[in-house]
């Protein structure tokens, strides 16, 4: 049956798309068609699916450590087409102990030339079981040393300080250096998993979690997972601490050290609501649970939106549930992206714009209107300043990155923001409704599938525009995707959104005046982010000393605000900031916090660059590879 599903897709890849999930017996559901024009190509992987294919991923790892490294068996399904004679695999950096087929015997292989941004092929030769249909392929292996998907922390670096802790991040194409797949968004796979680690360390994976750890000796006990939804492979997870569990409600719950545990707990009380609301816009939750896990703040991302199971950082935590959009952000990914995901990295926004859309839907309907016209307010703010720096002709402020352009560069604003405004900008044009419907009809006729732009855009012509010309050109749908800078059809945000933050901002670039302590308390994280975000680029000394007391800035409990104080400080050398940024950024590995952090200091030249290079030198080591390869180049580090 497998076969026959695969054998179809290669020559009418269309033909199964046009079924809904539900039309395939479950057999066949499991393989996920191949796209194969060109906007659906992935530049970043040595596979060639339409040869031959992974549908499944077993693994039996063992977490070392001490090592710093994992260790054991991929069973991989192969899907190959009838002149197969091998497979291609992505690999960075894994260390290869034998390649056999699923009968134990040793198949050829070799390892291509590795390129620092795809790594390097696995070639395996099919052998005697060339042919049609379902194939098992087993590779002993180990991850190598500088495994760019895991971060291995020392306890220091955990809320309890006494164990250490693992998680992986495989987003975009870095889980190739701890999984030997088929590492390419558009070719999902199934997969389950058997880990073990040490005691008393609890194991969690972006998949459900089958019957209790289990003891296997050597005071270590292993962990099993399955995810029968086909996903691609950059949302297998793995994380592994010192971690309890709490529920938050039937379906959804938290995972984090017990240190911090009740304070996660707190700050996610939404979570069910923000599932139900998810669900009223575009249709069943198809997932089962949703958890999410609360780790070190080395973590080097907000959240990432691993299925049955987000990953969260620490510093969205304000103690008031102001920064919980992450949350509603991440849990719409279980729709824009990993229900119907971008084939290639180069349509970014299909997951992130359309997901930062969906994020700002549900704060609407958890937290009311406002919020969400101030998120919006806030999202259109960042994508005009980012075209005001870029250029309106700058190839970076398309949506689809352009060729010419790594998707792994591009402006972030262009992506996140502009994606939301353009769909704000359909639905304000079609009819809340009506884009409504399209939208949901789009997540039911891809579900568990890859996508690209063409495919979003001819769609939205066919069950939409219908041939209406007028509408047609109403919408600037080319301009929209394929088009750079802000088209002119884009629905600005409702002034009144901001309208007191603005006048108080406002009426201190004019005289000086602050806003009354009262009046910033009040304010919501949003109104306070606005007012920070609107200070005057050059600051006095007095200037700041001032703010900072009247506001009590340096004191705030919301990380979102304490960093734009941190920035505004150090971009204008104020040497009071210095002592707490330092804590801060040793702290603290979210690149989204620490790469403007030490920008700002670099910026000012002879006073910042002395501390930035005394800075980095000490927390460097604390930071992701994310994070590092971001702020190495703006520091000039040489290692
Ligand atoms: N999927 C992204 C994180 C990501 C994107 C990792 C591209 C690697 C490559 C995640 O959903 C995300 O967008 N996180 C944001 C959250 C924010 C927009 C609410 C973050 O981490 O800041
Ligand atoms: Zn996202």
């Amino acid at each position: 049956m497998r076969t026959l599903a695969f054998a179809a897709t290669l020559a009418i890849p269309f033909l199964m798309s046009a079924c809904t999930a539900d039309d395939l017996p479950t057999q066949e559901r499991a393989v996920a068609p191949i796209l194969t024009t060109d906007e659906a190509r992935d530049e970043f992987t040595y596979a060639r699916p339409l040869e031959a294919r992974v549908t499944h991923v077993a693994l039996d790892l063992d977490l070392d450590f001490e090592g710093r490294r994992v260790e054991g068996v991929a069973t991989l399904d192969v899907d190959a087409a009838e002149d197969a004679t091998e497979i291609v695999l992505d690999s960075d950096g894994l260390v290869i102990g034998g390649i056999s087929d699923g009968n134990g015997n040793a198949l050829d292989y070799t390892i291509g030339e590795s390129d620092p941004d795809k790594g390097e092929p696995i070639t395996v030769q099919l052998g005697e079981l060339t042919g049609p249909g379902l194939q098992q392929i087993v590779i002993n292996y180990a991850s190598g040393s500088e495994a760019e998907a895991l971060q291995w922390l020392a306890p220091e670096q955990t809320a309890g300080g006494e164990y250490p802790y693992v998680f992986s991040q495989g987003q975009a194409i870095l889980n190739r250096t701890w999984i030997p797949t088929q590492d390419s968004p558009g070719i999902r796979q199934t997969w389950e998993a058997r880990i073990t680690a040490p005691k008393p360390l609890n194991v969690v994976m972006s998949g459900i979690s089958r019957g209790d750890p289990e003891d296997v000796g050597e005071s270590r006990r292993a962990f099993e997972f399955v995810m029968e939804n086909s996903i691609p492979p950059y949302l297998i997870a793995i994380a592994a601490g010192n971690i309890e569990f709490a529920e938050l409600g039937p379906r959804s719950g938290v995972w984090a050290e017990p240190e911090m545990l009740e304070e996660a707990a707190a700050e996610l009380t939404d979570t069910e609501a923000m599932i139900d609301a998810a669900e009223e816009i575009y249709g069943p939750y198809r997932w089962g649970r949703y958890d999410m896990i609360v780790l070190p703040p080395a973590f080097p991302y907000g959240g990432m939106e691993n299925p049955v199971m987000t990953f969260l950082t620490p510093t969205f935590i304000a103690g008031d549930r102001s920064n919980t959009g992450l949350i509603a952000h991440e849990l719409a990914h279980s729709w824009s992206g990993n229900l119907v995901t971008y084939s290639s990295w180069r349509d970014g926004w299909l997951n992130e714009g359309v997901t930062s859309y969906f994020e700002s839907r549900i704060s609407e309907a958890v937290f009311g209107e406002k919020r969400a016209n101030q998120e919006y307010a806030l999202s259109y703010a960042s994508l005009v300043e980012a075209i005001d720096e870029n250029g309106a002709d700058n190839p970076n402020t398309a949506m689809r990155t352009p060729e010419g352009i790594s998707p792994f560069d591009t402006v972030g604003p262009a992506i996140y923001d502009k994606g939301t405004v353009f769909l704000r900008t359909m639905e304000n044009i079609i009819g809340r409704e009506r884009f409504d419907e399209f939208m949901r009809g789009w997540f039911d006729r891809h579900a568990f599938q890859p996508a690209t732009s063409e495919m979003f855009l001819s769609e939205l012509r066919e069950y939409v525009v219908q041939d209406d010309e007028e509408l047609e050109q109403q919408l600037m749908l080319d301009e929209w995707v394929y088009g750079t800078g802000l088209p002119e059809n884009a629905i600005a945000p409702d002034p009144a959104a901001f309208a007191e933050v603005d006048e108080a901002a406002q009426a201190y670039a004019d005289n000086g005046t602050l806003p009354a302590k009262q009046k910033w308390t009040g304010w919501t994280g949003a109104e306070q982010q606005r007012f920070l975000q609107e200070l005057p680029e050059e600051m006095s000394a007095t200037q700041l000393s001032a703010l900072n007391q009247r506001l009590a800035l340096a004191d705030t409990g919301n990380n979102e605000v304490l960093f734009l104080w941190l920035e505004a400080a150090l971009r204008n050398e104020y040497q009071p900031a210095v002592a707490q940024a330092e804590t801060f950024l040793g702290e603290v590995g979210r690149n989204k916090f620490v790469e403007p952090l030490f920008k700002a200091l670099w910026d000012t030249g002879s006073w910042g660059q002395p501390i930035a290079t005394r800075i980095y030198d000490e927390t460097r080591g604390g930071y992701h590879s994310y994070t590092r390869n971001q702020v190495d180049p703006i520091v000039g580090w040489e290692g």
